[in-house]
């Protein structure tokens, strides 16, 4: 299949080009060479690729900074979707595209999950703008949205290498890490994995998908730092000793209720998939990390 990846040097985007290059023959664009809140812009490499499938990894993912950047976040997270759904339903094109578990308020009672009937209620501009911009994909007749969490890749940056950076600075000091939010952390690898899996056997819609289990960000951190075998003090602390611009949402455990049932869920437990991802990438990491 002609897959073309946006926002191909993003975290999931590399992910992307490692998974599916193997049964695809990608053509990979980022900023510069492409700006999907350019509809022009789209319709041209549309014409001159003709992918049967889009792969939309591109977004405004700066969850605080979006609060003070509310166009240019609604421009790549909602007009840029939309672009994207038109274009591809003019040349009869597949559109996979990416959205987040902050669409959610995150007030269902602890211990439960979301499903993909649930009704979205975002708390900042991220999440808001990421819900507007499923709208036109889900409207497109090949077009199917799953919504991830937590997400974490070797290329980074993200919370796990965060973690790793505060763990190994001198003097060492104890990590204070927010215990009552709820999520699921969700290695970009396997997502990866998971839309080649859709692309096999498409079938439009929404999904969630998000590794299985959940945990707390301290806890999510404890097991990093575990994995990765660095001894660190970490201490729980409230969200309300961790104020940030955009508020979050406090339990927002998404269920792969689509994926299983449509057959096509490739998602495991987050503690397997982040023992194997630090297996991998464990030593590159601390290079990085000493480096800098
Ligand atoms: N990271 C998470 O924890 C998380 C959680 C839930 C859902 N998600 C979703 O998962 C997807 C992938 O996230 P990620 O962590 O891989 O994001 P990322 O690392 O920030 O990658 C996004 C890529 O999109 C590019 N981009 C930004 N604006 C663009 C535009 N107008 N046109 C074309 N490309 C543009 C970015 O370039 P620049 O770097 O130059 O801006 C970047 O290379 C996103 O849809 C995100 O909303 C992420």
């Amino acid at each position: 299949m002609k897959l073309l990846i946006l926002g191909a040097r993003g975290q999931l985007g590399r992910d992307c080009q490692t998974a599916l290059g193997a049964s695809h023959e990608l053509t990979c664009l980022d900023l510069p060479e492409i700006d999907i809140t350019s509809i022009d812009a789209v319709r041209r490499w549309m014409r001159r690729m003709t992918p049967d499938a889009v792969v939309n990894c591109a977004a405004y993912t700066r969850v605080d900074e979006a609060e003070r950047q509310p166009d240019l976040c609604h421009r790549v997270n909602a007009d840029g979707p939309a672009n994207l759904a038109a274009c591809c339903t003019e040349h009869h094109a597949r559109l996979i595209h990416i959205s987040t578990d902050y669409v959610f308020d995150g007030r269902l009672p602890p211990g439960r999950a979301y499903t993909e009937d649930d009704r979205p209620n975002p708390l900042g501009v991220y999440g808001r703008t990421k819900l507007a911009g499923e709208r036109p994909v889900l409207e497109c007749p090949l077009g199917a949205v799953l919504r991830t969490a937590w997400l974490y890749g070797a290329a980074g940056p993200n919370f796990p290498l965060t973690m790793l950076r505060l763990a190994r600075r001198e003097p060492r000091q104890p990590i204070r890490v927010v215990n009552d939010q709820w999520g699921t952390p969700t290695w970009s690898g396997r997502l990866a994995r998971q839309i080649g899996r859709l692309l096999e056997d498409f079938q439009p819609g929404l999904y969630h998908a998000t590794s299985q289990g959940a945990c707390t960000w301290h806890a999510f951190a404890t097991r990093v730092l575990a994995c990765m075998e660095i001894p660190a003090e970490i201490i729980p602390i409230p969200t309300s000793a961790y104020p940030t611009p955009a508020p979050r949402p406090a339990n927002s455990v998404l269920e792969n209720r689509n994926l299983a049932r449509a057959g096509l869920e490739v998602m495991i437990p987050w503690e397997a998939d982040l023992e194997a991802f630090a297996a991998l990438y464990r030593d590159e990491w601390l290079r990085r990390v000493q480096s800098a």
